[in-house]
């Protein structure tokens, strides 16, 4: 226990000795130090106070009761702005609400309705490819997650004239710059290495190329304004709220790249896991198959009746409740604050720790356990809205969230009424936890037709 703060903490010897499985799997370090000291523990990542919490009482406090006190850290307000510019994710104060109003019209019921017919064009094409695949033999489900979601996520944000190769070579810059900013997050020290290397100048140039993509994309959507129901056509067609000023194109660019960053990766690990966990329970499988059936017989999917998937919707939540994407994210406290005792300085990292908080028994017994049933609001009573957020909480809640949960729903449903599959390995999988937290290989499945 720390004297100062109040908050049970790891001593700095221990967390040295820790820095190698830190380096590896910060998750397992994190979780070793929360069975130990409870949920909310305080320990010093270099020069920095960090404070850890899983505790859902703390997190509403952080994220939405004084939310004002805590911005984004550091690390994406100086390694992520170097590479994606100030926008949506990682802005604050009036830039950020004038932002956030305008790109939430992109996101609501009404506007992912419009998109669906979209949407299943492109779930129509992957299931095309995917059967193909699937004769063949055994398949990776994250690399099929990874055609996806890229194509369902890039053509909401760009719409359908958006060419795929243009899509994959953008995406790869992305990914590629993503796994230099982790470097640079983990290793800081090596800066000058990075530097000296040319790395830098490397990933700028990489960006630069990712940016003309978007940049030519832009004119050419300009000129047919009117033709689609994407994010982008609502950016460009709309003015900021009670003004007639319009985005600039540098800005498009910044948030349609930030929302590409923040909507492709997120889903297909959600996906992804959802079904690593369901192919270890079949009868769940058989069971969103009778309830697909129910609700839509032989019918496409549509999208006011896939709110009623309510079992299949358990299971995706389930699924997100043991493998969060987001595993933590991180604030930095603007002033001193308190909460129950707890003394929380000016300039410490608060880490508001989701894989945690999922995995606090104190809300969730049994919590490693796969239990759809859990949020099966007929057996349940309501529980604490913090001790579930897998898209976060308060105001700077994931703007995606109805949009993620509607393309895995949609993929979910496309292969479970025509396959039934199983893992080519009875091995667990394990996590490799850096900025998401993904299976640590390959996730090889069977998969087999079911009798018509
Ligand atoms: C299963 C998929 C997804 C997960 C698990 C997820 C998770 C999250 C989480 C935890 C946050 C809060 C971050 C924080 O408070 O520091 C967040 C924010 C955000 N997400 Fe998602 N997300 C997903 C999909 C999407 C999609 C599809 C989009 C858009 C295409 C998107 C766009 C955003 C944006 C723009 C923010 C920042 C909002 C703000 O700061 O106001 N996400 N997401």
């Amino acid at each position: 226990m720390s004297s100062k703060t109040g908050i049970p903490k790891i001593s700095i010897a221990e967390t040295l000795l820790d820095t190698r499985e830190m380096l590896k799997s910060p998750v397992v370090v994190f979780e070793k130090y929360r069975k130990k000291l409870g949920p909310t523990f305080q320990l010093r990542f270099g020069i920095r106070n960090t404070v850890v919490t899983a505790d859902p009482e703390l997190l509403k406090h952080v994220l939405k009761d004084n939310n004002d006190n805590y911005h984004k850290s550091h690390i994406q307000t100086e390694r992520f702005v170097e590479f994606q510019g100030i926008g949506l994710t990682n802005s604050h104060g009036d830039y950020w609400l004038r932002q956030r109003k305008l790109l939430s019209m992109g996101f609501t019921r009404g506007r992912l309705s419009e998109m669906l017919p979209l949407q299943l064009q492109v779930l129509n094409d992957f299931m095309h490819d995917f059967d193909l695949a699937v004769e063949k033999g055994p398949l990776d489900i994250h690399d099929q997650m990874v055609r996806f979601t890229l194509r369902s996520v890039g053509k909401s944000l760009f719409g359908s004239q958006m060419k795929e190769e243009e899509l994959e070579k953008f995406a790869a810059a992305i990914a590629d710059i993503q796994r230099y900013i982790v470097k640079k997050v983990v290793q800081p020290y090596l800066m000058p290495w990075y530097f000296l290397t040319g790395q830098d100048k490397k990933y700028h140039k990489i960006r630069k190329e990712g940016d003309q993509i978007i940049i030519d994309y832009l004119e050419e959507r300009r000129k047919k304004l009117g033709e689609g129901s994407d994010i982008l056509e609502l950016i460009l067609s709309t003015p900021f709220k009670g003004t007639d000023e319009y985005m600039t194109d540098e800005k498009v660019k910044v948030e349609i790249l930030q929302l590409l960053v923040a909507g492709n990766e997120t889903s297909t690990t959600a996906a992804t896991w959802a079904f690593y966990i369901m192919s270890k329970h079949p009868e769940c499988i058989t069971k969103i198959r009778t309830e697909i059936e129910a609700n839509f017989g032989d019918e496409e999917v549509n999208y006011s009746r896939l709110h009623s998937l309510n079992y299949t919707i358990a299971v995706l939540d389930e699924a997100m409740r043991i493998y969060p994407p987001f595993w933590m994210i991180d604030r930095e406290a603007q002033a001193d604050d308190e909460f129950k005792g707890f003394k929380i300085p000016k300039g410490t990292t608060v880490i508001p720790y989701i894989y945690g908080a999922h995995h606090n028994k104190e809300y969730w017994p049994d919590p490693d356990k796969f239990d759809p049933s859990r949020f099966d609001l007929s057996l349940n009573e309501k529980q604490h809205p913090f001790a579930h957020i897998p898209f976060g909480g308060g105001p700077r809640v994931c703007i995606g969230q109805n949009m993620a949960k509607m393309q895995i729903l949609l993929v979910m449903s496309a292969i479970i009424r025509k396959y039934d599959f199983e893992l080519v390995s009875k091995k667990d999988i394990g996590l490799h936890a850096m900025m998401l937290l993904k299976p640590d290989g390959p996730v090889n499945m069977k998969f087999t037709r079911v009798k018509e």
